[in-house]
């Protein structure tokens, strides 16, 4: 009898024990679960960003190797870098700051993907604006992006190049430009993607043909040099409209992208990029 006493009360204590520290396991096991999950959502969204996103964004995504879907084929980047510390570092981010976005990062993004940015070469994706992705989908697509953010990402400090006004006054500091670096440059920037090639005036397909730009920029507005024309159209893209796209009125559809100041001067010694451009398509010696 005091046995089986001493036996119920051993039993009812390890039972107790167990219990508890299952208990207090419980938080741990949530946490598990839920990073389990983030890590599926990620190698999901790892395959479709390959698939539907690597064309324009690059396979590392920054938007420095695109390849053709269909054909496998090395193509310009249209799209812009996302791997980047601009879009993914800090609360709010400086690209979220740029365009005056009020919620989260995640919804940022989220948004982005789901409705696409109208007037540009970023497609809607959700299925409820249109597009190919399902919800689901989208964030784990959402997930892959965000997961870019490290701290050696992050650790790199933003920087913003002090644009001088004028092309003369970049020449100080950068005096030399590099035409086969620049043709390299004109297609991982993505221009090659909208204007063309320089040497096949039907390729254009966005923005105009600049085959013949070194001799058209001096006429475009007048009193201006060819040099300082192109320099203002790649920085400032909207202080002057060209007229003529190759699908129409420019304007009406996609347009040239804003935000190459911030691309080509991430660093003190990126203005080189531009320059490098410049002497590509003839505008600089
Ligand atoms: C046909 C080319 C193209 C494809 C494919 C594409 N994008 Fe884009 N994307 C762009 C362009 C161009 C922009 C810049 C739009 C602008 O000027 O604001 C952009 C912008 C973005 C931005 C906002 C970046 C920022 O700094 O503001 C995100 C996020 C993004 N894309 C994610 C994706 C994801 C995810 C996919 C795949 C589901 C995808 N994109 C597929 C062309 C593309
Ligand atoms: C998403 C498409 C797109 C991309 C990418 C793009 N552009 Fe453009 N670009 C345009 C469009 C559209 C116009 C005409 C509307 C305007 O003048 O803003 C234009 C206009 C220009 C002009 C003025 C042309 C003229 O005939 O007067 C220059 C110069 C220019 N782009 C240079 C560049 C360079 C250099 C790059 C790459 C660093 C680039 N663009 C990337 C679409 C693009």
């Amino acid at each position: 009898m005091q046995v089986k006493i001493i036996i119920g009360t051993i039993a009812f204590m390890l039972t107790m024990i167990i219990l508890g520290f299952a208990a207090i396991r419980e938080p741990g096991r949530l946490e598990d679960f839920t990073l389990a999950r983030e890590g599926r959502q990620i190698e999901t969204g790892a395959r479709l960003y390959h698939n539907q996103c690597a064309t324009c964004h690059g396979v590392n995504g920054k938007a420095e190797e695109c390849y053709d879907a269909a054909t496998g084929e090395s193509i310009g980047c249209q799209g812009l870098p996302l791997n980047y510390n601009q879009l993914l570092c800090g609360d709010t981010s400086a690209r979220m700051s740029a365009l005056n976005w009020e919620g989260s990062k995640l919804a940022f993004i989220q948004a982005t993907v789901s409705s696409g940015r109208y007037g540009t070469a970023m497609p809607t994706w959700a299925q409820e604006y249109g597009g190919p992705l399902r919800t689901d989908e989208i964030s784990d697509i959402v997930q892959f992006v965000l997961n870019w953010e490290t701290e050696e990402l992050c650790s790199q400090p933003l920087f913003e190049y002090p644009w001088p006004e004028t092309i003369d006054e970049l020449l100080v500091t950068f005096p030399t430009g590099d035409a086969v670096r620049g043709e390299e440059l004109y297609t991982t920037y993505g221009c090659s993607g909208c204007h063309g090639n320089l040497d096949d005036s039907t390729s254009a397909t966005v923005g105009p043909w600049q085959g013949n730009l070194a001799e058209e920029a001096g006429t475009r507005v007048e009193g201006m040099s060819g040099a300082q024309y192109v320099y203002e159209s790649i920085l400032h893209p909207n202080n002057y409209v060209v007229e003529q796209c190759p699908n129409g009125p420019c304007g009406d559809s996609s347009s040239m992208p804003t935000n190459f100041p911030a691309r080509m001067g991430d660093s003190e010694t990126k203005p080189q990029d531009l320059v490098d451009i410049m002497t590509y398509l003839g505008l600089l010696p």
